[in-house]
């Protein structure tokens, strides 16, 4: 019977492990029945990890000690195979909140990207949830899908995949008002905006994380020209992380200054005019095609993964979901916690 990873106990069969060697060198396996990890500092037997708490401390065959740790969401999501750019935690823990995903809640994303964003939103519907994922790109959904496959060790129940483009797909896969939160990571979410406000049930919030100051006008426009929404709100988050030894307490001297912006909204029931809307004359924004282009992810500093690379990423994360399928084959029939 196979067996999903545990997110606590002691490590057992089918785990993912972090491991801290020498020189802070970090390796990431997944225990295996007869497993090793080989470097050109010993031997380490994954028989010397299980069984063993989480946080340990285990010895290779040269005796060089290695940390073992479960790696958190927020590692496993900064080291996994790349097609597109991903949500960083920061933002993925602000979109949780800003968008109030709760457990059982009806979600729907787009795009898929790598499946940062989705193992984040997995993890806040919980068993109860329905998360609907739309990616127009087959090679990226590839990688989303390995990578969760990876991170979880199946694919959820939950979770519901699909390629395609939002505008045409979300009318196909949902009922109308039947969406409790849609979260859009995208270049151009205006043009979705629509589908979604057909999609959403009424008090549904739309989040979209843009990547810049024109792109969040023109959809905050957008959003307010359909009259169908409240006033949308709009934030970036910086975290500074602090370096903390001694007497010597101050900011990082590096950090990620800037990832993108959030843009929520609320559905409003059908035929509803908020006061403060009423007073304002309600227009869509003029924007020519040439607008849209100076949009692009080479015109806003994102570089375009090459095809080769996109390969390279897909076997990447397809063998990481294997040896995470492989392992879970091995493993003992306990429940998971
Ligand atoms: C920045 S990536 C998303 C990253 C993802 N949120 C993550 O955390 O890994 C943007 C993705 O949106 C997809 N995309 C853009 N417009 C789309 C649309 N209208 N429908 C579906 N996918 C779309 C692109 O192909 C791309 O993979």
């Amino acid at each position: 019977m196979s067996e999903t990873p545990h997110l606590s106990g002691p490590f057992r069969i089918g785990d993912r492990v972090q491991l801290t060697g020498p020189k802070g060198r970090l390796h990431t396996v997944t225990l295996r029945e007869g497993g090793e990890l080989h470097t050109h500092n010993g031997v380490l037997p994954h028989a010397g990890i299980v069984g063993q708490p989480d946080g340990s401390v285990v010895v290779n065959s040269a005796g060089h000690e290695y940390l073992a740790l479960r790696p958190l969401l927020r590692d496993f999501v900064m080291s996994m195979p790349r097609g597109a750019a991903i949500v960083y935690p920061k933002d993925a823990a602000q979109i949780l909140a800003q968008a109030d995903v709760f457990p059982g809640a009806v979600v729907v994303e787009a795009g898929v990207g790598s499946g940062a964003l989705a193992l984040w939103l997995l993890r806040a519907i919980g068993p109860a949830g329905r998360l609907v994922s739309f990616e127009r790109r087959e090679e990226f959904a590839e990688v989303a899908r390995a990578n969760v496959e990876t991170f979880l060790g199946e694919q959820p129940a939950t979770w519901d995949l699909r390629v395609g483009d939002l505008v045409e797909a979300l009318p196909e896969a949902v009922t109308p008002g039947s969406v409790d939160r849609v979260v859009l990571d995208m270049l151009a979410p205006w043009e979705c905006i629509d589908v979604v406000a057909d999609a959403l049930t009424p008090g549904g919030v739309v989040l979209c994380y843009v990547a810049t100051a024109t792109q969040l006008s023109r959809v905050a426009e957008y959003l307010r020209g359909t009259g169908l929404f409240t006033e949308p709100e709009a934030s970036e988050t910086m975290v500074r992380g602090w370096h903390v030894e001694g007497l010597a307490v101050r900011p990082d001297h590096r950090m990620v200054a800037h990832t993108g912006f959030l843009i929520t909204a609320r559905r409003l029931a059908p035929g509803a005019v908020p006061p403060d809307v009423r007073k304002r004359a309600l227009k869509k924004p003029s924007y020519a095609d040439e607008d849209v282009e100076i949009w692009t992810p080479g015109a806003v500093g994102d570089r375009e993964i090459t095809d080769k690379n996109l390969r390279k990423r897909i076997r990447e994360a397809q063998r990481a979901a294997e040896g995470v399928r492989q392992a879970a084959g091995q493993g003992d029939a306990e429940p998971t916690p």
